[in-house]
């Protein structure tokens, strides 16, 4: 059966993580979180000491950054040169720098090429939120999976609340901001591929997504 290429966009906490890797799992195909690209730049941004409107620097930094994905017994984790970055790029303080650095057009630019080498097999979902329309205009098959305002920021509150401690209203706060910024950029905004279908997450469990998902297509393995 041919090998397809996937894409599932969408806000934060719409669901997407987990809905793709079920997804994945169930095809036997790899996952991409690009997310994770845009978070590992911004966490090895502030290492480096480079603000995120540093468009020189970030360049240079750019340019000589290597960010694959390694399996091993913990799971997919990211890593930069040889360090395991997994565990660093979940703070909040990334995560809102991840938003900036990834409203950069080289940035963007830089990671095009990264993300489309890793499609170069197929069998892939991958996650983010310009799959679709920028990244992989001619995937096989997009989704755009959303969710209201309210589910996500509990849904996000309830995943964070042991590592990270902010209150539902912080989460909550974050997101509205970060969803305004994501879809207000004027490169890349967040919003879905015309030729997306749009799944709303709201009142659906995560196995009714990925069902939803499975029967567009012949996609089942
Ligand atoms: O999915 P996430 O929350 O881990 O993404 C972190 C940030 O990266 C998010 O604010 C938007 C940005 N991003 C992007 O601009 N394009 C992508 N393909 C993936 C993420």
């Amino acid at each position: 059966m041919k090998q397809l290429l996937i894409t599932i966009d969408g806000p934060a906490g719409a669901g997407k993580t987990t809905v793709s890797r079920m997804l994945a799992d169930r095809l036997g195909y790899r996952y991409i979180d690009t997310g994770a690209l845009y978070r590992g730049v911004a966490y090895e941004a502030k290492v480096a000491g480079i603000s995120v409107d540093d468009d020189p620097g970030l360049e240079t930094l750019c340019r000589t950054l290597t960010l694959k994905f390694v399996r091993n017994e913990k799971g997919t984790r990211l890593v930069s040169g040889e360090s395991d970055i997994t565990d660093n790029i979940r703070a909040p303080d990334i995560t809102m720098r991840s938003s900036a650095v990834s409203a950069r057009p080289m940035v963007r630019t830089c990671l095009l090429d990264v993300q489309r080498e890793m499609a170069r097999e197929g069998g892939v979902v991958f996650e983010g939120r310009d799959m679709g329309t920028v990244v992989f205009p001619d995937a096989d098959l997009k989704f755009f999976l959303n969710a209201s305002i309210d589910i996500r920021s509990r849904r996000r509150h309830t995943e964070q609340r042991s590592s990270v401690g902010q209150t539902l209203a912080e989460v909550e706060k974050d997101m509205r901001r970060r969803d305004e910024k994501d879809s207000s950029r004027t490169v890349a905004p967040l919003k879905p591929a015309e030729d997306a279908i749009i799944i709303d997450s709201t009142e659906l469990s995560v196995e009714a997504v990925v069902e939803r998902m499975l029967s567009y297509g012949t996609v089942t393995k």
